[in-house]
């Protein structure tokens, strides 16, 4: 169990359905949590549900002074941040129709504003000592999915702008790494199946080596290891935490050769 006794951590988009596990193993393993989110109906909630340790300051984190008062507000209270978990996305996507204005919007919400809050809070991270950053990819960083070309590259860009990040951090103790989830039980998944959980994994069982989707909280369970002292040899990594789906080739796990002599 990582601990994280005393620290500080920042969760941008932590109001939203997977979020919440991700909260949820921050804070069992001791560390004050800051939910960011634009949905300050869903981080209000996330907020009361989760406990005293969980607090919530309503942020887009495509504003600058947004961020700027996020920081302030966490530091006024907990005296300093730790931790900064980059979860907030946009699945804003028409593929190849996309066109100049989606572009920007996508790449500021999933990449240019996740730089913005690390700067924002860096002084911070640099003054912890521990200071660590899970920065969320995807599985969709490395496959093409149909139609879909700004999500997959933004989360591309995550991974590496990751191991920059690791690589001019390092002299501060800060370690930074990504998380690349699989499919994982999370609101649109909930919307999309009518909250069917059954059919969703049955969906998800062809290319998942554990033929399920995944909680959110085991993906907190990898991003409360990587923020915690246990993970302090890994730095500039990208952690699956995708069921093996990228384990997994095109052949899926079906045996192919047998269908040679059929
Ligand atoms: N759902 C999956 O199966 C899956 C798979 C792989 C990776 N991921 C990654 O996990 C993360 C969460 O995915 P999700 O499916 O739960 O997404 P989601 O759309 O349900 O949640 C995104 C959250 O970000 C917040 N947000 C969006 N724009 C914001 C802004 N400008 N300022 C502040 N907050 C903002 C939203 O309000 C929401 O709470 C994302 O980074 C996604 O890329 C998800």
């Amino acid at each position: 169990m990582p601990d994280l006794t005393g620290r500080t951590a920042i969760v941008s988009g932590g109001a939203t359905l997977l979020a919440q596990g991700v909260v949820e193993s921050l804070a069992e393993a001791g560390a004050n949590v800051v939910i960011a989110d634009i949905d300050e109906e869903g981080g209000r909630a996330a907020s009361a549900r989760l406990g005293a340790h969980v607090d919530f300051v309503r942020t887009d984190i495509t504003d600058d002074a947004d961020l700027a008062r996020l920081v302030q507000e966490t530091v006024d209270r907990h005296g300093g941040i730790d931790i900064v978990v980059n979860l907030a996305a946009t699945y804003l996507d028409e593929g190849f129709d996309s066109r100049r204005k989606d572009w920007l919007t996508a790449l500021d919400v999933n990449v240019v504003s996740m730089v913005e809050l690390v700067h924002a809070a860096y002084p911070y991270l640099s003054a912890s000592g521990r200071g660590a950053v899970v920065n969320f990819s995807s599985i969709s960083s490395t496959a093409a999915q149909t139609g879909r070309w700004l999500y997959p590259a933004s989360k591309a860009a995550i991974v590496q702008l990751t191991r920059s990040m690791a690589m001019d951090f390092a002299v501060d103790g800060i370690r930074v790494n990504s998380v690349s989830p699989g499919w994982t039980w999370s609101k649109i998944m909930d919307d999309l199946s009518g909250g069917d959980r059954a059919k969703t994994d049955r969906v998800a069982a062809p290319f998942h080596l554990t033929r399920r989707v995944g909680d959110g909280r085991e993906v907190g369970e990898v991003v409360a290891f990587l923020a915690s002292d246990a993970a302090s040899v890994v730095t500039g990594a990208d952690w699956a935490a995708d069921g093996g789906y990228s384990a997994m080739g095109p052949e899926q796990a079906v045996p192919a050769i047998p269908k040679l002599s059929e």
